[in-house]
């Protein structure tokens, strides 16, 4: 198993969650992070930091989840590695309960 990032983090990128790591395993795209599901190690520690509950465990409920396992398993081996707080997204508070937020906002581009 592993733990995926999940939509939810698309235009809030609030980064509480890459302090935690361990194994330092979350990477930086645009607009999101994602996990590289075969450098975490299933510690669970990132779940509960994120305020907006965008991190789950792979073999949860979700829906979609294989293609979020998927998302984070193509682009964690593309985007650059991220271990430090920074700051949010401008404007997270007003994407933080958006729906179809992978439709409209999702960006390749890596993280700076
Ligand atoms: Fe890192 Fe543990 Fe979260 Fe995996 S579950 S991404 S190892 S903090
Ligand atoms: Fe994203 Fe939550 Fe981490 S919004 S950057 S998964 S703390």
């Amino acid at each position: 198993m592993t733990y995926i990032v999940k939509d939810e983090c698309i235009k809030c990128k609030l980064t509480d969650c890459v302090e935690v790591c361990p194994v330092d395993c979350f990477y930086e795209g645009e607009n999101m992070l994602v996990i590289d599901p075969d450098e975490c190690i299933d510690c669970g520690v990132c779940e509960p930091e994120c305020p907006i509950d965008a991190i789950v465990a792979d073999t949860g409920e979700e829906q979609d989840k294989d293609k979020w396992l998927l998302l984070n398993k193509k682009f964690s081996a593309i985007w650059p590695n991220i271990t430090k707080k920074k700051e949010p997204m401008i404007d997270h508070e007003k994407f933080k309960n958006l729906k179809d937020k992978y439709d409209k906002h999702f960006s390749e581009k890596p993280g700076k």
